[in-house]
């Protein structure tokens, strides 16, 4: 079985996958050179187990790559950014008005002592500014932290806390299916928290007064007006931190994955490229917020290094009509369209009738991102979306691999597609699915999906905490990097992604710690025990289901007032994202004799399967107390 597999792996991969197998230095020498480097590097890859320096000693800045390098050229007055509000206005910023803004900003950045190797956080929805202060930052060396603007205030303050940020760059107002949230008051309460933080930026949306706090607060207008119009690029080492982006683990604190300058950028642009196929006049609209990795890889730097043109969109994809999205491909010409499905399930319950009243011909390729799809999504956006003319791209990566790692390459090859597979390792990824021993499995075999060797656009580490990134990432399975997924290789070879190993939940394509959902639970006086499982759901793929046990003084009140109030608590200590779809009050857990909840037994019985031999459980009460309250439930 095992040569049968090879040759079909062999048979499948482009003559570049060949060649970046056989010797990746020198593969991944040539591919680097797609940057423009200010010094060449002197050793491609220094692998110091399960430390990768990657393009030793070169030297080069991410902000030029992305922005100066483009107005040298041809591409002057290219768009670079199409951005659409939710109310509808438009604002379109080519390459050399991006690159004046992105100077500008820098300068206002160094005027408030922000230097190099400095923490500039960046909570901000879809706006231009947003990608103008995260290249503003490269551009002067300091490392962006972008927190996702639905987070809390709470969770704003464990971010800037934990990377010391010097600055925040804000905005007063957001605006979600016509309605504000006030995001300058969510700032204002997590500030008094974060004694790092110097100054907040805010910019303007919306005509209301902003109320500054002096000394610290600052409208970016105004400091914009006052900025120098160029600031020369810091030249940055290759392995200099460029951002830091936490994610959810399967421990209580979020993870701060840092992505260094020069492996990450080149890995970005070439899956870009390999991904997609770009071309000049491609129109590229990647629906992620830049909240996530997927936002930094395929909205900001993938896109931009290769001088493409973005689509950025403020608000909701289904408002004020289920028809928004459609109308924005027709209304910018948008040839490529990456999003997720709970996005494609969620448009498709809608019906076809709002995506058949627009022109969607310009569109030639389709890409998914951030869970498994299901053939039926995956149909429905191949036929009704892309009208059987455009292939499906479903790219799996993660915060952690900087770029595509499994995906049809589009761009190099053509692949057959299977609905619901990612298809195969992407060029210079040597990936496996193996045992917990590390052993590879046979065909149609459920394993962990792991990466064999160091690839560009792994992470460099986790910010501050070297410990955790070898606990996360190179002790699971040792010798190589454990993406924590399970997945399947049929007998064509295809990989099949069967979703997380760990305690983490895929919650609409976003990442939940059941931890740290446990944790922040219980650090509510109400609750003294708490238990988080995933729930399948049709639209968001998964949803979190809370069980709690109450402290006794709680007891006797209404379950639902408390149910409001410990989701009105989750709201804001992680956001609206982390809400369970159902709480459970139960008087007792199901627990094995030595306290260890038993979630699996939890996830059985939400899911309505068969929950076997109890026999390990200390008290079989608490199982029948469950089953009651989902009868109930019912
Ligand atoms: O479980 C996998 C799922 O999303 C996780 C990574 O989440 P995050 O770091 O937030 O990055 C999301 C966007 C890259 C993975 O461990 N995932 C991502 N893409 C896919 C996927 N699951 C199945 N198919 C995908 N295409």
């Amino acid at each position: 079985m095992k040569t049968g597999d090879k040759y079909i792996l062999l048979e499948k991969m482009s003559p570049l996958q060949k060649e970046a197998l056989e010797d990746p230095e020198k593969f991944w020498g040539e591919q680097a050179k797609c940057l423009d480097w200010e010094k060449t590097w002197s050793k491609v890859l220094d692998w110091d187990y399960p430390n990768a320096e990657w393009f030793v000693g070169g030297k080069l800045n991410a902000c030029y790559n992305c922005v100066d390098r483009h107005i040298k050229g041809n591409r002057r007055n290219k768009a670079a950014i199409i951005w659409e509000g939710e109310d509808g206005s438009c604002e379109v910023l080519t390459y050399y008005e991006l690159y004046r803004q992105v100077n500008m900003f820098a300068n206002v950045l160094q005027n408030l002592g922000v230097e190099k190797g400095d923490v500039v956080a960046i909570y901000m929805p879809m706006m231009t500014e947003a990608v103008v202060a995260m290249l503003a930052c490269a551009r002067i060396g300091a490392i962006h932290n972008t927190v996702f603007s639905g987070f809390s205030s709470e969770a704003l303050s464990e971010r800037i806390n934990n990377s010391k940020a010097k600055v925040l760059v804000s905005t007063n107002t957001l605006y979600r299916r016509g309605k504000k949230i006030d995001l300058k008051g969510i700032v204002d309460k997590s500030a008094l928290n974060c004694n790092s933080l110097n100054n907040v930026i805010y910019v303007p949306r919306g005509d209301e007064d902003i109320k500054l706090s002096f000394g610290r607060d600052y409208l970016w207008d105004e400091l914009m007006a006052g900025a120098r119009s160029r600031v020369e690029p810091e030249i940055m080492d290759s392995n200099d931190p460029l951002f830091i982006l936490y994610t959810s683990g399967t421990t209580g604190s979020p993870k701060g994955v840092v992505h260094a300058t020069g492996g990450y950028l080149t890995y970005a642009t070439k899956t870009m490229d390999w991904t997609w196929g770009i071309e000049d006049t491609d129109v590229f609209w990647c629906t992620a917020d830049i909240g996530w990795i997927t936002g930094h890889s395929y909205v900001v730097y993938g896109p931009l290094s290769l001088g493409s043109t973005i689509v950025i969109y403020e608000g909701a994809i289904d408002y004020p009509e289920p028809d928004r999205l459609w109308k924005i491909i027709e209304k910018h010409g948008v040839t490529i369209l990456y999003t997720a499905p709970t996005a494609i399930r969620m448009l498709m319950k809608y019906g076809e009738k709002w995506v058949k009243n627009h022109d969607l011909s310009t569109l030639r390729l389709l890409g998914t991102v951030g869970e498994p799809i299901n053939p039926r999504a995956w149909k429905w956006y191949y036929s009704v979306v892309g009208d059987k003319n455009c292939p499906i791209c479903d790219c799996y990566w993660q915060t952690e691999t900087g770029g595509h790692v499994i995906y049809p390459p589009n761009g190099i090859q053509t692949v057959p597609l299977k609905p619901g597979s990612a298809s195969f390792a992407g060029v210079g990824i040597e990936a496996d699915i193996v045992d917990k021993d590390g052993k590879s499995v046979p065909p149609n075999t459920k394993g962990n999906l792991i990466i064999k060797k160091p690839w560009p656009g792994m992470l460099k580490g986790l910010w501050n905490d070297p410990e955790r990134y070898k606990a996360s990432y190179w002790n699971k399975i040792p010798g190589v990097f454990a993406t924590s997924d399970y997945a399947t290789k049929d007998d064509d070879g295809y990989i099949w992604i069967l979703g997380r190993a760990d305690e983490v939940l895929n919650v609409a394509g976003h990442r939940i710690g059941t931890a740290e959902l446990e944790h922040e639970l219980v650090s509510n006086p109400m609750v003294a025990e708490s238990a988080v499982i995933g729930k399948p759901d049709e639209v968001k793929g998964e949803v979190p289901v809370a069980f709690v046990t109450l402290n006794p003084e709680y007891v006797g009140r209404p379950k639902e007032e408390l149910k409001k109030e410990l989701i009105q608590y989750i709201r804001d200590t992680m956001g609206p994202i982390a809400i369970p779809s159902i709480i459970f009050f139960v008087s007792k857990m199901p627990k094995t004799r030595s306290g260890k909840i038993m979630r699996r037994i939890l996830k059985k019985l939400v899911v309505g399967e068969e929950i076997g031999d109890i026999s390990t459980l200390e008290d079989t009460t608490s199982v029948d107390e469950i089953k009651q309250q989902l009868k109930g439930s019912k």
